[in-house]
């Protein structure tokens, strides 16, 4: 039986309602070539990424996957096609196209659908690890990035992460790409339950969590590595972001390396906060005011030639640094591929430039919008390419499994 249905983008607010599951194929498609275009690297063999399923965590399956040749196992929180004519979320397909693409290749790639933060999801992970994945994994990738988290010990208790400033009050501008419009937002400060229920989801506990049941079911290597994705920003965003309540959750993955860096001695193993760049993804769209700050950052970084994607940027990560000769690491020990985002004249600049967005002025050349909107629209598969098809088959789409 053959349903055809026509994909059209549908936007509410920075959320998108719909995807092209064409368009994601292709958009994996090119960032495998990306990967390629950049020859192999002596990158990990077995790895684990948690939030595989779309922008950081995805980039760096993909790096690992196509540039380093490993195998990989992706969790991620995802819903498939359903009811007759929901398509499900982008990530869905990008977990199928990923895994599709590494079997051509010659290598396993595995997708958990669930809940990472449960302990059944590490039982489940690690069970697979020894029956069918050779007995152990030397990198875990934790790239998660979520509005709740229920507490393991207690499934009726139920952790909210809030986007906040603390202390005080912030007014700014933000982007509303359904609208095509800039508009002034105010966000109060969180309150401390606020700022403590951030940090159970957002921080590191449940990174310690992961290892110490991988530790203990005997499934790492020597020389294990595994790295967490943060993020610091510019003076610009502090007070919303490195000074809020995702900030103080960033600062507790610190804490949490050091207690995991102490659990892999043992192994000879690294625990590692990288500290990324900002780019677009289903995550930074919904930070207020933060979008703008994009729009100017990629307009002097695109001219700089230093803008990136998540592919671009994790794939010079793993490249480069991690698996690379040429880490840059900043006085806490952290990996600090950010470093081009911070560079001073790029900091200068994008703050001069901030000064002259207006509501009237943000979509033309002035700023990077055209950019970042087209970007935000690839991630749900649309505008990848024109010749994508926008009608797909919604029988065939419900046979495909993760
Ligand atoms: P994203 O929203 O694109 O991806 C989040 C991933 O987490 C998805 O694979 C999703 O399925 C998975 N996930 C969420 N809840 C889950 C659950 N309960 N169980 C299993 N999987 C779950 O997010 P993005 O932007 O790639 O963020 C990843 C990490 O990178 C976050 O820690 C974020 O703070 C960090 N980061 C992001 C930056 C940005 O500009 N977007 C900058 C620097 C760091």
């Amino acid at each position: 039986m053959t349903q055809l249905i026509t994909t059209q983008p549908i936007l509410k607010g920075n959320i998108a309602r719909s995807i092209n599951p064409n368009g994601l194929k292709k958009y994996i498609r090119n960032q495998i070539e990306y990967v390629e275009s950049k020859g192999e690297y002596n990158g990990p063999k077995k790895v684990l990424v948690l939030g595989a399923s779309s922008s950081y965590g995805l980039a760096a399956r993909i790096t690992t996957a196509f540039g380093g040749g490993a195998d990989t196992i992706g969790v991620s929180f995802e819903r498939g096609p359903k009811n007759g004519n929901m398509l499900g979320s982008a990530g869905w397909y990008n977990n199928i196209y990923f895994r599709q693409f590494a079997e051509q290749h010659g290598l396993i790639a595995t997708n958990f659908i669930g809940d990472a933060f449960s302990d059944q999801m590490k039982d489940d992970v690690i069970n697979y690890i020894k029956t069918s994945f050779g007995g152990k994994i030397d990198l875990l990738v934790y790239s998660l990035a979520s509005p709740k988290r229920i507490d393991p010990a207690n499934p009726e208790k139920i952790y909210t992460s809030v986007i906040k400033p603390i202390d005080k009050a912030v007014t700014g501008y933000n982007l509303n790409l359904e609208k095509n419009e800039m508009v002034e937002q105010t966000i109060e400060p969180a309150n401390q339950s606020e700022i403590d229920q951030t940090i159970k989801v957002m921080g590191g506990e449940d990174w310690e969590r992961w290892i110490d049941f991988l530790k203990k079911a005997d499934v790492l290597v020597d020389g294990f590595k595994t790295v967490i994705f943060s993020y610091i920003g510019s003076p610009l965003t502090y007070s919303f972001y490195h000074e809020g309540t995702l900030g103080v959750a960033k600062d507790d993955d610190d804490i949490h390396a050091k207690a995991i860096q102490s659990k892999l001695e043992s192994l000879n193993g690294k625990a590692t906060v990288i500290v990324n760049k900002a780019v677009t993804t289903k995550a930074s769209l919904v930070i207020p005011i933060f979008p703008v700050y994009c729009i100017a950052l990629y307009k002097v970084m695109t001219a700089k030639g230093t803008h990136e994607t998540p592919i671009m940027h994790q794939d010079r990560t793993f490249r480069t640094m991690l698996y690379g000769k040429q880490p840059k690491w900043d006085e806490k020990g952290r990996l600090r591929p950010d470093s081009w985002e911070l560079e001073s004249d790029t900091q200068a600049q994008t703050k001069d430039l901030l000064q002259k967005i207006t509501p009237d002025n943000f979509k033309t050349d002035l700023t990077a919008y055209r950019t970042f909107k087209t970007e935000f629209m690839n991630l749900n598969g649309f505008e990848v390419n024109d010749s994508i098809s926008d009608q797909v088959d919604f029988d065939e789409l419900v046979q495909l499994k993760p």
